[in-house]
């Protein structure tokens, strides 16, 4: 008898230009040792042309990672996957959900949508360049190409390039009239529609994305897809991923708030030694404490002293006595 063998469901923390830089990466990995982690949006031109250390540089503790390029030019596309593959990150991922004015006149991110037969040239001119997985991340709709009839040209085009993890954010994008920030809250969630198509595309691999916040939430998601992405919940309260390893993955988690922090002041003291100013590390750990008895006080000592000019692990310390302080006096 042929036993079917069901792929594992993933979880993996989202994009964030100006969040999740390596240091953050390095951070939510003590939290989650499985989930895939991905990078800020990297142009192509960027990785082609720029300071490629400053730039793509990650820690091996970060596996797995991926990569996600910005771009429309199949070659520079397949130049840039290249050169991420060669750097070692585990998968590329191409951006076709971004809707900021830079990116519109760039002609990429979330305005791809509109070119389904280039969005799979690039993919396929990526694929052909590397052996890691591409992957793309997309958005429902955009403008007023937003029925279920769109999705599903996009997808069934998009397909054909041989790609088949698609990361959904489940609203449609308005590239007219809202900033980013709006276009990641006012138009709605759609989660069904998301579900819909995995439904109907049981050969790829949907990874929902968009308003997830607990493992509960997680947990129903993936009755329906095949890996669920969390953005700013992971980033505001990133022990929720804590939660999320264990409860999902079957992983090890970390015990605690306090045992993450143990695990980091090395990385922490070696960047420092490195140069790396401290609140360029402390900034993607404020929300460590986000709901717990002194919260507050943690990210106000880290707000007020990481930017200090003899700010060390000290500050961390400080800031993890005011919690203790505050949680002794809430108990
Ligand atoms: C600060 C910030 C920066 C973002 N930058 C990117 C990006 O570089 N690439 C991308 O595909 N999405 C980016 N996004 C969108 C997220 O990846 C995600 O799709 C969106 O926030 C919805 O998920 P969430 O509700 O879990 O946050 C960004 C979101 C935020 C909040």
């Amino acid at each position: 008898m042929v036993t079917e063998t069901k792929k594992p469901k993933t979880l993996s923390v989202a994009p964030m230009m100006d969040w999740t830089d390596r240091h953050c990466r390095y951070f939510h990995r003590l939290l989650t040792p499985s989930a895939r982690l991905y990078t800020e949006m990297v142009t192509t031109g960027a990785v082609i042309h720029g300071d490629r250390e400053r730039l793509l540089g990650f820690d091996p503790a970060e596996h797995p990672v991926a990569l996600q390029l910005g771009g429309s030019d199949p070659e520079a596309l397949a130049e840039a996957a290249r050169i991420g593959e060669s750097v070692g990150y585990d998968e590329i991922n191409l951006n076709v959900g971004c809707p900021s004015d830079r990116v519109q006149t760039g002609r990429f991110g979330a305005c791809l949508m509109r070119e389904p037969s280039l969005v799979a040239e690039c993919l396929a001119a990526m694929r052909d360049a590397v052996a890691v997985p591409v992957t793309v991340k997309h958005r429902l709709g955009v403008d007023d190409q937003d029925q279920d009839t769109d999705l599903e040209r996009f997808v069934e085009t998009v397909a054909t390039s041989g790609v088949s993890t698609l990361i959904v954010h489940a609203r449609q994008a308005l590239l007219t009239g809202l900033s980013p920030k709006e276009n990641r809250s006012v138009p709605p969630l759609n989660h069904q529609r998301v579900y819909r198509l995995a439904a109907e595309h049981p050969e790829l691999n949907v990874v929902i994305n968009g308003g997830i916040e607990t493992v509960d939430q997680c947990e129903q998601h993936l009755a329906h897809v095949g890996g669920v992405m969390l953005g700013r919940a992971a980033y505001q309260n990133p022990f929720v991923l804590a939660a999320c390893e264990e409860k999902l993955l079957g992983g090890q988690a970390p015990i605690s708030r306090q045992s993450v922090l143990a695990m980091l002041q090395p990385y922490v003291e070696e960047r420092l030694a490195r140069g790396t100013p401290l609140k360029h590390m402390t900034r993607h750990i404020l929300g460590l404490f986000q709901g717990q008895p002194g919260g507050r006080y943690w990210r106000r000592y880290l707000s007020e002293n990481a930017h200090l000019a003899n700010a060390g692990w000290w500050v961390v310390e400080g800031a993890l006595d005011a919690v203790n302080r505050a949680a002794g006096k809430a108990a």
